[in-house]
């Protein structure tokens, strides 16, 4: 007899499928396939496939039936907790094996992103492993509306998806429809809440626990953890005490006790994320104790659990005085953290943003990351645009992440685990910025795979989120997507220069809006030159925080890379870089050319418009209005800036204010 097809919980209306159109599900959901092996993911699976069998045509079976199948999804005895699995495609039938029910639908969404080709391309049996244990999104929401950063911190795409009037959502459909995107890029744990931990998000630990087992409850069935961001100071602010010091035992006590709570409520709970001593968050100086000290309380707390304490490095002085040019932001985080390399307990991640400072267009990869090499690392990327286009300008991060997750040696970076921060909110196309989704599914699959080609998986993006599009379409996306991150580098910071934005909100040109500020972010242009000095011999030092060869290639401006220039020494307008370009002419230039590359991709967007479903290509449309729009503005105001500091006219006579 067969069971009964369940199927899936109709989608959220007037939702953008994102990744995982219908379409993408034809080829399954047209065919006969047979699921052996129960459990919750393997349900999940089915239900899929049965939702795609049920709009196909197809068939799909529960264990044992008798049939010639074309795709059989097989739970083999083994390691339940794994996430690999093997494909294979011959004698007319296509195998997923695996022995974890996560292994089991991501062989599923394997089987989807190859399309037809899973049905006709004969395959010896090939296994597929995550690079990385844990591929996660920090959500920056708050659960009541912060009255400076709205409800989503740095968020560009409305409000959170987790928390609605004040509480978790009661209809959760859209948080499971997400679920669906994110293991179908392969990410496995989601913190729900904004590191800057207010109030209100405070109690989510305790007597709010149910709203957090509520979204966990929907996101497991995706095969994906929850993770919460806590306040160090939990133990005064929600449990009365005096203090907060990882040392005393009340403390210890208070936060097993809770942490134990925390798992009645959500067994599969994944950990707490730490924002502490940072940027006026409460952390364990005050106790005259280190971040060891602290991380391993909570570590601690969360052992008997399986659970894991994620500490951030983003620690520094944010009440710097700009007078003083001793004091380098950049070296903030290896100064804190390196002497405590090998203190951290095994279930405390010491959680490291990408570069030194926080998340610019360029940015040196991190000297901590290859430093701490006794200490379990996880890097943090931001796929929130705050710097990049805040989800107005198109800017896909691939590039640059790989580049990130390549440094170093042909392993790439030592890590165990990637992190960013979402780009998602409630919006419609859930981005905000429709080609903003690229970055989110990249995000997923370089965290699967660091060092697979970037283009190649925006090309997977392309193919999954328009099924059978024409070449001409596929060709225009990859176009303006692929070089997008360069062209935005180029009409807004050259040479490694960050910050030029405007204080607060950071979105547009503003040169000097930091340069005067406590941040800790100069770029110290007078009318001879521009860049922070952070060699060794004459500047801050930070270039030696290196290993060789990079201590040595960074020191001097004649082996440090163009694109970094500025970052690490600063240099005469008259520089002559490797290009054979002058810097202030450099600047002039890519400010020109960043701008004609929009207009360009403007063009080719119009070009598409017959090819893409109205209310995407509508919504792309008026955002690349206004990234041409602010495009002209950071041209100008670059150009005239430094016009107007150098002196030096552009050597091609274009106008400049
Ligand atoms: C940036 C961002 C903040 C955020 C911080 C962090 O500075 O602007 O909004 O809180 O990073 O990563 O903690």
């Amino acid at each position: 007899m067969p069971l009964p097809v369940p199927v899936l919980p109709e989608g959220p209306e007037g939702v953008d499928p994102a990744w995982l159109p219908d379409e993408a599900f034809r080829p399954i959901g047209s065919r006969r396939t047979l699921i052996r092996g129960w459990g919750p993911l393997a349900r999940t699976a089915h239900q899929n496939v049965a939702e795609a069998c049920a709009r196909f045509g197809g068939r799909v079976e529960r264990d044992a039936s008798p049939g010639p199948f074309d795709l059989v999804l097989e739970l083999t005895p083994g390691e339940d907790s794994s996430e690999a699995f093997t494909y294979e495609r011959g004698h007319g039938r296509t195998t997923v094996t695996s022995s974890g029910q996560r292994g089991l639908l991501y062989g599923l969404f394997h089987v989807v992103r190859l399309g037809e080709a899973a049905f006709r391309e004969e395959r010896p049996r090939e296994t597929h492993r995550p690079a990385l244990a844990l591929r996660m999104l920090d959500h920056w929401d708050n659960v009541a509306v912060h009255p400076v950063m709205g409800q989503v911190e740095r968020g560009y795409a409305g409000g959170s998806l987790f928390w609605e009037e004040g509480r978790a959502r009661w209809d959760l459909d859209r948080v499971l429809a997400y679920g669906r995107l994110l293991a179908a890029c392969g990410i496995n744990a989601v913190a729900v809440n904004n590191v800057n931990v207010h109030e209100t998000e405070a109690r989510l630990l305790t007597d709010r626990i149910d709203e957090v087992a509520d979204v966990a409850q929907v996101l497991r069935q995706y095969g994906i953890r929850t993770h919460l961001s806590v306040t160090f100071a939990a133990p005064m602010v929600l449990g009365g005490l005096a203090g907060a010091d990882p040392l005393d035992d009340r403390v210890r006590e208070w936060w097993a006790e809770t942490t134990a709570q925390v798992y009645q409520a959500v067994p599969d709970f994944g950990g707490y994320v730490v924002k502490a001593d940072s940027e006026g968050q409460p952390g364990p100086f005050t106790y005259g104790r280190s971040h060891a000290d602290g991380a391993n309380m909570l570590a601690a707390a969360l052992a008997p659990h399986v659970g894991t304490v994620h500490w951030r490095a983003f620690v520094y002085d944010h009440r710097q005085d700009w007078r003083d040019r001793t004091t380098d932001r950049a070296r903030a985080a290896y100064d804190h953290f390196l002497p405590l390399d090998g203190e951290f307990a095994p279930n405390a991640v010491l959680q490291v943003k990408h570069g030194p400072m926080d998340f610019q267009v360029r940015e040196p990869v991190s000297p901590l990351i290859s430093a701490m090499s006794h200490t379990r690392l996880a890097v943090e990327l931001q796929a929130t645009q705050e710097y990049t286009g805040q989800q107005q300008h198109v800017c896909w991060l691939g590039p640059m992440w790989s580049e990130v997750l390549r440094f170093g040696s042909e392993e790439g970076l030592p890590l165990e685990e990637l992190v960013a921060v979402s780009n998602v909110g409630d919006d419609p196309f859930w981005t905000g910025h429709p080609l903003a989704q690229a970055n989110l599914y990249t995000f997923g699959r370089l965290a699967w795979q660091p060092q697979a080609d970037p283009a190649g998986i925006l090309d997977e993006w392309i193919g999954l989120t328009f099924p059978s599009a024409p070449q001409r379409l596929i060709d225009g996306l990859h176009s303006v997507l692929d070089g997008s991150w360069r062209t935005y580098e180029k009409y807004t910071a050259p040479l490694g220069v960050g910050f030029m934005v405007q204080p607060g909100h950071h979105y547009g040109p503003s040169v000097d809006g930091y340069e005067y500020s406590p941040w800790g972010t100069y770029h110290f242009a007078d009318r001879d030159g521009i860049g922070v000095d952070r060699s060794v011999a004459s500047g801050t030092g930070y270039a030696g925080q290196y290993a060789k060869p990079w201590a040595e290639v960074y020191e001097s401006p004649e082996t440090c890379p163009d694109e970094l220039l500025l970052f690490f020494h600063h240099v005469p307008y008259g520089h002559v870089l490797k290009s054979g370009k002058t810097v202030i002419q450099h600047i002039y230039d890519t400010h020109f050319e960043g701008v004609a590359e929009v207009e360009e991709a403007v063009e080719v967007w119009a070009s598409l418009a017959g090819l893409v479903e109205p209310g995407r290509h509508a919504r792309v449309a008026e955002r690349y209005e206004e990234q041409l729009r602010s495009a002209r503005e950071w041209r100008d105001q670059i150009n005239s800036y430094f016009f107007r500091k150098s002196g030096v006219p552009d050597a091609q006579g274009r106008l400049i204010y």
